[in-house]
């Protein structure tokens, strides 16, 4: 039977995993199969334990599922274990399921790819939600200078700097009080969603600086937008960190790591 992968989320029907993946296996020549499977929202594990009784040997999870996918693993990545969320499960040989959380490094592979290293610089993350907290060790692992973080609720970045002040230089301030300028601004809150943009000083941006909006889509997000207007020297957004976390799963999963271009063009036409 052809090796068995999935993307659990809820919804899911618009899930660009099962083509990803697809693309990464064509392109590496390995055999296997990849689906998208929608979970009732009350019955993620259910769910999940069906799909490893049926062979599936791994999955990534999505949205709601990513707290719940921690929960019902066995053995822990450190950075799944400091993210507090799993969004990738691989049954071992042994049966026991692992969990880790290749978002983080997705988002670091995607800025090195567009801006270069990362080392010794100065970077804003807007936000404390689960998708900042999956980046925090990542970004302090890629020899950066100095992490702040900064959220319209501040107790919240404060937490994420009490967790995290043991893996490196990182701080918080209250995010009206932002006033001077970072090489890299990345938003990870869900402002776009809604047209918004959050409440930082545009005396964060300098002319070198670069914005990393973990939104996508067709036109630019508002945040881009906004860092644009206001001499942002380049603003991306987050199409390759999806790409990028697809592919430290397949690494992790096959060993092998596929390329991320071709599939990120095919995906950026389609959008
Ligand atoms: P995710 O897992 O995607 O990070 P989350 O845990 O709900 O989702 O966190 C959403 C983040 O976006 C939070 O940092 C939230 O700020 P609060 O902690 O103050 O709620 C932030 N956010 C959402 N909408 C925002 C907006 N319109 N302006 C500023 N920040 C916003």
């Amino acid at each position: 039977m052809t090796d068995r992968y999935a993307v659990f989320g809820n919804p899911i029907r618009h899930s660009k995993s099962p083509k990803i993946h697809g693309m990464f296996a064509a392109e590496t020549a390995q055999l296997l199969c990849y689906e998208a499977i929608l979970a009732p929202v009350d019955a993620f594990e259910a769910s999940f334990r069906t799909f490893v009784a049926n062979q599936g040997l791994g999955a990534n999870v999505t949205v709601p599922f990513k707290e719940q996918a921690f929960a019902l693993c066995d053995e822990l990545s450190e950075q799944a274990q400091l993210a507090g969320a799993v969004n990738t499960l691989s049954v071992l040989s042994d049966g026991r399921v692992r969990g880790d959380n290749t978002d983080g490094l997705g988002l670091v592979a995607d800025l090195q790819r567009q801006f270069g290293s990362l080392k010794g610089l100065n970077i804003l993350l807007v936000g404390a939600g689960g998708a900042a907290r999956g980046c925090v060790l990542p970004l302090l692992q890629a020899d950066i200078a100095k992490l702040t973080i900064v959220n319209r609720t501040q107790s919240k970045a404060e937490a994420l700097v009490d967790i995290f002040s043991q893996f490196g230089n990182i701080s918080t301030l209250p995010i009206e009080h932002t006033a001077q300028s970072y090489d890299v601004i990345i938003n990870s809150t869900s402002s776009s969603l809604s047209g918004d943009v959050p409440n930082i000083s545009s005396q964060t941006i300098a002319e070198d600086t670069v914005c990393y909006d973990m939104m996508y889509g067709k036109e630019q997000t508002s945040f881009n937008s906004w860092a644009l207007a206001h001499g942002a020297k380049q603003a991306v957004d987050g199409l390759g960190m999806l790409v990028g976390q697809a592919a430290q799963s397949f690494l992790i999963w096959r060993n092998v790591k596929p390329g991320v271009e071709t599939v990120l063009s095919q995906l950026r036409s389609e959008l």
